[in-house]
């Protein structure tokens, strides 16, 4: 291990997390009741420029009236870019009462970006008096801010998450996309001819592996939560799937949901199988019996492990026993 202590976010359940146009009243008022572990109104983009006002009033309501459970409540405020985002922050934390857990930033290219954002919180935060100090979840979505990506994971102390946020990052960045945070089937490899002459295979790449694979790097490296973020075509369950599948085969811990029907597959996918928990409990209990013996690495179902399969176990049991409680 470094002598550098990564100092970990706070603990949260965050294998899904709903994104709620702040403007549908009804889309809010039914988030509450969907087994999501977290769940975003957003201010920015889901909400047209005529409509920011209502939303956020709404957003308000929404945070005291609506009974939210033992979900996390976070806010998208627009970007820092725009004239709405000092109002977001300041009329949401002055008008609500202390069920709001984070905040969201959206478009954040640098570390000062987050600085900005964490002075006015904590301005608002310190004349309120507002005891529960709210936590930041960042999306990454541009080129800047992939750039900067270790520099913002690192900026604020409230800082909790980082977020893929592939369509916007589309843009940034100028890649060819087909479906929102889907793959593209011209981004693949055609194998050699075989010898002796036959088809050639043509393999789909992940044209997202790069960003996500390094923003996970940097989320982790700060002790953040690495998330996926939105898959548009919501009538492909499959699809869907095999988007989630890959971001948590990377280390992300969830993704998002653009709309309710994703919510489960999202939970599904980041919760760990009766069968995983299992293998992690005997592992655990495998070095346990080799640090009797003083032993560093022994085998089990024909496969060795080592004293970096306990971490893994660990983080496995751990999950696991945080989704139970959170049931
Ligand atoms: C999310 O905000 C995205 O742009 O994908
Ligand atoms: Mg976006």
């Amino acid at each position: 291990m470094s002598f550098t202590v990564v100092e970990q976010a706070p603990a949260r359940l965050n294998r899904s997390e709903l994104a709620v146009p702040g403007s549908n009243v009804r889309a809010v008022e039914k988030s509450a009741s969907l087994p999501v572990d977290v769940v975003f109104l957003d201010l920015e983009d889901a909400v047209a420029p005529d409509e920011k006002e209502t939303a956020r009033k709404n957003v308000i309501a929404a945070i005291n009236d609506i009974d939210w459970g033992n979900k996390t409540l976070s806010v998208r405020i627009n970007g820092l870019d725009t004239h709405y985002m000092y109002r977001d922050v300041v009329d949401v934390l002055e008008q609500t009462n202390g069920r709001l857990d984070l905040i969201m930033i959206p478009k954040v290219g640098t570390a000062a970006d987050v600085y900005a954002v964490d002075m006015l919180v904590t301005q608002v935060e310190n004349a309120m008096g507002r005891e529960k100090r709210i936590g930041f979840e960042m999306i990454i979505e541009t080129a800047l801010g992939m750039a900067n990506v270790d520099e913002i994971a690192r900026a604020s102390k409230r800082n909790e998450s980082l977020h893929f946020g592939v369509a916007d990052y589309a843009a940034s960045t100028r890649a060819r996309t087909t479906v929102i945070g889907g793959p593209n089937p011209m981004y693949g490899v055609l194998t050699d001819a075989p010898e002796g002459g036959g088809e050639r295979d043509y393999h789909w790449g992940d044209m997202w592996h790069y960003a996500i694979a390094r923003m996970v790097v940097a989320a982790r490296a700060a002790g953040l939560r690495p998330l996926d973020g939105p898959f548009g075509d919501f009538n492909d369950a499959d699809g869907y799937r095999a988007q989630a599948n890959r971001a948590a085969v990377l280390g992300c811990e969830g993704k998002w949901a653009i709309h309710p029907s994703q919510v489960d597959f999202a939970n599904e996918v980041f919760s760990p199988s009766d069968v995983e928990i299992d293998r992690a409990k005997r592992i655990l209990d495998a070095m346990a019996q080799a640090a009797r013996e003083g032993k560093g690495a022994v085998q089990l179902d024909g496969r060795l492990i080592d004293i970096a399969s306990i971490k893994q176990a660990e983080n496995m049991v751990r999950k696991a026993e945080q989704i139970a409680q959170n049931q």
